[in-house]
């Protein structure tokens, strides 16, 4: 996809074959409308009259008015003008973009963000037009025998002045880099378990890092987890005659930014298929367990995205995956097993197995010298029951890394809602048997999760991203999400000026 700007003043002037302006309900025409209204003898005006009442999210296309060289102009709707925020911004953008995509255009050119909309930039405008094109071009057809239609569309640009141009250019390449990022995290969460095996997401990796000079890659097998102790992890692929890998990936900017801190850790929980283990999940939407590699997806697309976009602070991405099954060889509960920390895990629950595999990589993660660690994982069902399928759960002891991640969230639109992390909680994690037990009882499933985890990072800053209702959607439209790399990307980008 090639995106650019359009600096044309006249906007009925561009020849394309199709340009999106916004309009309000209540008759209110975006500038942009206006002056396609003006140079067509009010072909909007009489459309508004009859037949489009502006809701956000719907559009009708007009074609070859007179006056206008545009082969079709495309009015979106953005709903009430006291009401019209990034988000319906972005639904506008996101409408236009489909309509493109389905309708096999080859160009188009988009006005919605010349609109002014509180609390956005341009930047952040023409970022979400390029996200919106680029998630859009997003199809699943590895498994299937018929594959997807080649996407037509080669060409979109926004229309800005020229003086803003450069500003618009900037957040078109920064919106781009995220959706590739995310659409790749997606195609790792949507292919099927037998498919995307750990030993899969090592390859995927390798492949990875030899598309961008910025990113290395090294990967562990169990051997050298045993070296390391990492006893926790290894009891959860034991049951599994898939063999676990660890994924190390490395961004190092060729220009290094000038101050010292350490490295950015992110560590995904890699799951590639979660049955339970011996305290076997129920049948009924098992498959749905091939997503329990979400978190180590979003490392991967993350991973992508600031490679595309050169970012110049050192990252490193973690990703511990394996299955977790039941056999012969398996956890079973009552089992103690000594994690890479040198704490003892009574393991009363074998499905509550993210926390035995991440306290691992979080105890690994120590040797960076981390300016800070952020894990995500679909850690929790517990954490839907909280906050359904809109935030991620964000759990932190650190306030000011806890506030940077909801300015992200806000700045991005990906969604997340802090949760408590109270001492108090610990209790229920006490084990007569071990230094700590698995699971803390029915009662604040997500934040006792996140307690676990937190006792494994006391040597650095620390987040936790309970992602499990967020990293894919079910039913009808059952697929992942590529959530949360917008703002994980975003996060990135903040830090790094
Ligand atoms: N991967 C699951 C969490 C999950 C379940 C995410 C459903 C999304 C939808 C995790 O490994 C798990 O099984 N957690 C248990 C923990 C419990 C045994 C304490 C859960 O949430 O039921
Ligand atoms: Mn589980
Ligand atoms: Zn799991």
């Amino acid at each position: 996809m090639e995106f650019s700007t359009q600096t044309s003043a006249s906007l009925h002037q561009i020849k394309t074959a199709a340009v999106a302006v916004g309009v309000f309900s209540n008759n209110v025409l975006s500038p942009a409308a206006d002056m396609i209204d003006r140079a067509s003898d009010g072909a909007i005006r009489i459309a508004l009259k009859s037949e489009f009442n502006a809701k956000a999210g719907s559009h009708l296309v007009l074609r070859n008015l007179t006056g206008v060289k545009a082969e079709r102009i495309v009015l979106v709707g953005l709903g009430e003008q006291e009401k019209y925020t990034a988000r319906v911004h972005a639904t506008a953008e996101n409408c236009f973009a489909q309509y493109c995509i389905q309708a096999n255009l080859k160009e188009a050119v988009s006005a919605l963000g010349s609109i002014d909309c509180s609390g956005t930039t341009l930047r952040q405008r023409s970022k979400a037009a390029a996200q919106a094109v680029i998630s859009n071009t997003y199809r699943f057809d590895a498994t299937l025998s018929k594959k997807a239609d080649p996407i037509a569309l080669k060409k979109f640009a926004i229309w800005t002045s020229r003086t803003q141009s450069s500003e618009a250019k900037e957040g078109l390449q920064e919106g781009a880099a995220i959706a590739k990022g995310s659409n790749f995290t997606r195609l790792l969460a949507d292919l099927p378990p037998n498919i995307c095996t750990p030993t899969y997401l090592a390859d995927e990796a390798k492949k990875l890092a030899k598309q961008y000079p910025s990113l290395k890659v090294e990967v562990l097998q169990r051997k050298q987890m045993e070296a390391l102790k990492m006893g926790s992890f290894l009891s959860v692929a034991k049951g599994s005659e898939q063999p676990p890998v660890f994924i190390i990936f490395t961004h190092k900017p060729a220009k290094k930014s000038s101050d010292n801190d350490g490295p950015i850790v992110l560590v995904g929980k890699g799951l590639t298929f979660d049955a339970g283990g011996i305290s076997l999940k129920p049948a009924a939407n098992m498959d749905e367990m091939k997503y329990d590699m979400g978190g180590a997806a979003s490392v991967f697309g993350t991973m992508l995205a600031i490679s595309e976009l050169e970012l110049d602070r050192e990252v490193i991405g973690l990703v511990a995956s394996c299955e977790n099954l039941p056999s012969g060889s398996a956890n079973k509960p009552g089992d103690v097993v000594t994690s890479m920390a040198g704490k003892t895990i009574e393991i009363l629950n074998t499905d509550a197995e993210g926390r035995l595999v991440l306290c691992d990589a979080l105890t690994y993660a120590e040797r960076f010298k981390p300016s800070a660690v952020i894990d995500m994982a679909t850690l929790t069902g517990a954490c839907v029951v909280a906050l359904g399928h809109v935030n991620t759960g964000l759990f932190s002891p650190d306030d000011a890394l806890a506030e940077d991640l909801l300015q992200a969230a806000r700045s991005s639109g990906d969604g997340v809602w802090r949760m408590p992390l109270d001492d108090q909680y610990q209790e229920q994690l006490r084990s007569n048997f071990a230094d700590i037990a698995n699971i803390g009882g029915p009662a604040a499933g997500a934040v006792t999760a996140a307690c676990f985890l937190q006792r494994f990072t006391s040597a650095y800053r620390w987040a936790h991203l309970d992602i499990a209702g967020t990293a894919w959607r079910s039913g009808k439209d059952k697929g992942a999400t590529g959530r949360p790399v917008p703002l994980l990307v975003e996060f990135l980008l903040k830090q790094s000026h």
